[in-house]
């Protein structure tokens, strides 16, 4: 095993962490733990001895299912706090030398000196491209000779505190978090295709407390975004509209819900225990339907708005892919095509081996795709960081060390 990475996604309904070989063709998982999350409301921290008594009991569960002492991992992060801008470096390259990684550091650098308020942080800085004496869309400068190098660059930030919650709850449970990543991002890793995210697309993951987006295009992240709604408001409103307690309410919705009312027959009924009643009640299930309908309606039009407020919404040639527990709602991808229009495919993380079975659903999306973006990331990193002190770490001694990050119980 070479790349051993662990990932831990705390979402708001459930915890999942990782534990895996990121491979060239495939994610080989040796172990993964799955607990319900507490703590967490619409991507933010609001308990943290609750979500670390959830994040325990996962990294336990993923440390017996893989035979390994999980001690820091990548882990995901949410929340409407999560703001994106693009923003622009530039640096001038004497006598027109070819360009060094240590130039494109600098640019970078350059384009990252953005004032941002004392309240937030920066948590990625994802280049989109370069160009050099005006040739634009250069993939990678390194080599190219000219006078002046410029880069365009994906600025993510998030509220200070909300990540200082997030890293207590993890640390508190014994794992030091080696990276936080924005959740569509990771989930844009595990779900996209090459194609897609070179034609243009927008990754939608509707979650249980927050809806992620990201919009790819030319092969990187151009747009970025949380909105603090998700499943858990439909489950609200079927609460609400059927006067039935939460739990009851989530299993009417998996195993009844529909996001299009007329792709259900006015004939199809189900029964259901309200609170203060002896005996079943009967519902309609096109009438479930039509309360659903409004809200991820509602959603979609959200999302629709924020797709145009990045300007875009002219460029999603590959349209938009939904993933996210939510994706498994009938009738989602009728009502985004309707919404959006544009193409819409549901999706799932895929090319998974070893002990994957659970994982195979669009509700672990972010959690499959930190592993090999944070790996990707923690390389990009470290290479920085040799170019600036000159100290060879190459992606050898890298992979190495992320070995070392996890031994097995019988070496420990
Ligand atoms: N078969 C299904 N049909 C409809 N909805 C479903 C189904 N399975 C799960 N869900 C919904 O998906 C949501 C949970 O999705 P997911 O696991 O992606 O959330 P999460 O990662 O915990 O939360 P978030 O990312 O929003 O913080 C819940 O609202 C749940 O009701
Ligand atoms: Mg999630």
């Amino acid at each position: 095993m070479n790349n051993l990475v662990v990932g831990i996604d705390i979402g708001t309904t459930k915890v999942c962490t990782i534990v895996a070989d990121v491979r060239p063709e495939d994610i080989f998982i040796v172990g993964a733990g799955i607990e319900p999350c507490r703590g967490m409301k619409k991507g933010v921290v609001n308990d943290v001895a609750a979500l670390t008594a959830a994040i325990s009991a996962s990294v336990h569960k993923a440390e017996r299912a893989s035979g390994y002492d999980i001690s820091r991992a990548f882990v995901s992060v949410a929340g409407n706090h999560a703001a994106s801008i693009n923003s622009r470096g530039v640096i001038g390259i004497p006598n027109a030398r070819g360009v060094r990684s240590d130039d494109v550091d600098k640019a970078i650098e350059n384009a990252r000196s953005i004032a941002i308020p004392h309240n937030r942080e920066v948590l990625h800085v994802i280049p989109r491209a370069y160009s050099v004496d005006g040739h634009e869309h250069v993939r990678s400068p390194i080599g190219m000779h000219g006078f002046r190098l410029e880069v365009e660059v994906h600025i993510i930030t998030v509220a200070s505190t909300s990540v200082a919650n997030l890293e207590q709850a993890v640390e508190a449970a014994g794992v030091i978090p080696d990276r936080f990543i924005l959740n569509p991002l990771a989930s844009g890793d595990a779900v996209l295709t090459e194609q897609e995210r070179e034609m243009g697309v927008v990754v939608i993951d509707i979650g249980g407390g927050t809806t992620d987006l990201a919009i790819f295009i030319e092969g990187t992240v151009w747009h970025s975004a949380v909105i603090a709604v998700g499943g858990d408001l439909m489950t609200n409103d079927i609460t609400h509209w059927m006067h039935v307690p939460f739990d009851v309410a989530e299993a009417v919705k998996v195993q009844h819900g529909c996001a299009l009312e007329s792709m259900v027959s006015p004939l199809e009924t189900f029964l259901v225990q309200p609170f203060g009643e002896g005996m079943p009640t009967e519902v309609h299930r096109s009438e479930l339907a039509m309360v659903m309908e409004a809200r991820v309606t509602e959603l979609f039009e959200m999302v629709q708005t924020e797709v145009k407020r990045s300007g875009y919404d002219g460029l999603l040639r590959a349209g938009a892919v939904i993933t996210g527990g939510c994706a498994q709602l009938p009738g989602i991808r009728e009502i985004a095509q309707k919404i959006l229009n544009c193409p819409v495919r549901i999706a799932k993380p895929e090319k998974l081996t070893g002990m994957a079975d659970a994982l195979r659903s669009p509700s672990f999306s972010t959690s499959v795709g930190l592993l090999r973006l944070g790996l990707q990331m923690d390389t990009a990193a470290s290479i920085t960081f040799s170019a600036d002190n000159g100290a060879q770490l190459t992606v050898g001694n890298l992979i190495k060390g992320f070995f070392q990050r996890l031994l097995p119980d019988e070496d420990r």
